[in-house]
């Protein structure tokens, strides 16, 4: 299916807050939201489907840079391509504003978001230990150089 993939604001905050909470044990306030929504600090692109939010991601893009703040798909959507289609979406701005490389960082045994990074060519690059303030798990950093592939 294909999905498209809006820029969301702050009307979508209640179902944005919704979905975090379904897919994230520990999730983004209200305030960490409206940073991005209301103050431009980072975009905020979503999929609905069947009337509600989806699957949403949120990323920075500075200077020549985007890192990877948050991407999260809901459960009785997952595998049907929605992340796929947001990380998708996200390349296309990245590519028309000339950002060169993409960030993010990833718990270790999150197997479905390493597989999808992966998948869109994202490299590791370091490890940072006990990362996570909710497991304490280590944090996969990976990269990705559009230059070098999209050239
Ligand atoms: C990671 C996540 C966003 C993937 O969303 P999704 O919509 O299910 O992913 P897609 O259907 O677009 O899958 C695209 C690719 O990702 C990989 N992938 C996704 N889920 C996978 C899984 N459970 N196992 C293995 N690979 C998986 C595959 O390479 C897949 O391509 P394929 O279908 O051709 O095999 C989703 O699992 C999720 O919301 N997880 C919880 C929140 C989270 O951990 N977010 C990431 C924070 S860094």
């Amino acid at each position: 299916m294909n999905d498209e993939v809006v820029e969301l604001g702050e009307p979508d905050i209640r179902d944005l807050m919704d979905l975090e909470k379904l897919c994230f044990e520990y999730h983004w306030t209200r305030e960490q939201f409206l940073l991005g929504l209301e103050g431009g600090a980072y975009k905020v692109i979503g999929v609905r489907r069947d009337g509600g939010l989806v699957g949403y991601m949120a990323f920075s893009l500075i200077a020549d840079e985007m890192e990877i703040l948050n991407l999260a798909v809901h459960p009785g959507y997952r595998r049907q391509g929605i992340g796929e289609a947001l990380l998708g979406r996200s390349f296309e701005m990245c590519a028309a504003r000339g950002v060169t490389k993409s960030f993010l960082d990833v718990k270790v045994s999150n197997d479905p978001a390493l597989a999808l990074y992966r998948k869109f060519g994202y490299k590791k690059i370091g490890v940072r230990k006990k990362y996570y303030p909710d497991t304490r798990e280590d944090a996969l950093l990976f990269r990705y150089d559009f230059q070098q592939n999209d050239a």
